[in-house]
């Protein structure tokens, strides 16, 4: 036999003109209880199907960014194409309360404490979600800041990754890595603004390399997704790469920024 769930059922089972009401009074009392409770009904229905489609959408995200990145790491799409999807997937994609919702960001906000220079690095896990892989290609962070804090001028290699405001509002920037020298590398700035929540941005081997985020709000939160060994042969490490990006000018915009480490980074910048 068909089960049948309250969603399915017929709202108007109840509603019988042929019933034998005794009276006028019974006849409209009987009929104001049944549009409550198909009123109801309703209600409970809609908000079923709205969890239901969260569920989905979250299912189906994630399985995109998942693809996605598994076409840059395969190197069936360039870098700057993910790029360009994974801003698109973050940003249009999900919507900021499902994410919030996703990496249980209420306990994150409720239990992390701030650092007193840079930012404090956490690593969310996913709920299981159905018909999503248990193993996914990429990774995920959260970055938490103090107001006027920022997770400092650093570039990466062999790896793509992209940021998006959770809370609070940043002054972010980025630059191309035009070229390496043995103590400095030569970038040029690209992006220069203000991002807010639900916004996003991103780097790659080929497009603006360096980034630096400072938080503008108290507390202030940034969303990381990663993706290591673009290029298998390159060999790099993917770990930071700290510059101070107030060097030298040279022609065309561009900036010979020095090599520094994660200490004089954090003293200058953090
Ligand atoms: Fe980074």
């Amino acid at each position: 036999m068909m089960q049948r769930s309250d969603c399915e059922s017929d709202v108007t089972e109840g509603v019988d003109p042929s019933s034998p009401f005794t009276s006028r009074r019974d006849f409209a009392q009987r009929t104001v209880q049944t549009l409550l409770s198909v009123s109801l009904l309703q209600h409970l229905c809609s908000g079923n199907l709205l969890a239901a489609d969260a569920k989905n959408t979250v299912a189906k995200w994630l399985n995109q960014v998942n693809e996605v990145g598994l076409q840059a790491k395969e190197q069936k799409i360039k870098q700057v194409a993910w790029q360009t999807r994974i801003e698109d997937l973050l940003q249009n994609h999900i919507d900021l309360p499902e994410l919030l919702k996703l990496i249980d960001f209420e306990h994150i906000e409720k239990t992390t404490k701030l650092v007193d220079s840079g930012a404090r690095s956490l690593r969310p896990k996913f709920p299981k979600v159905a018909g999503v892989p248990d193993k996914l290609v990429f990774g995920q962070q959260i970055f938490a800041l103090k107001k006027g804090r920022s997770v400092v001028p650093h570039g990466h290699n062999n790896m793509a990754t992209a940021f998006m405001v959770l809370k609070g509002n940043f002054h972010g920037r980025h630059y191309d890595r035009i070229e390496d020298e043995k103590e400095h590398m030569i970038i040029k700035p690209t992006i220069d603004g203000k991002f807010g929540p639900g916004q996003a941005s991103s780097i790659s081997d080929e497009k603006d390399n360096v980034h630096w985020f400072k938080a503008e709000d108290e507390p202030a939160f940034i969303f990381n997704i990663h993706v290591f060994g673009l290029n298998p042969k390159s060999g790099k490490r993917t770990s930071r790469i700290y510059v101070d990006p107030f060097g030298e000018k040279l022609d065309d915009g561009l900036i010979r920024a020095r090599l520094i480490d994660s200490k004089e980074a954090h003293k200058k910048y953090g």
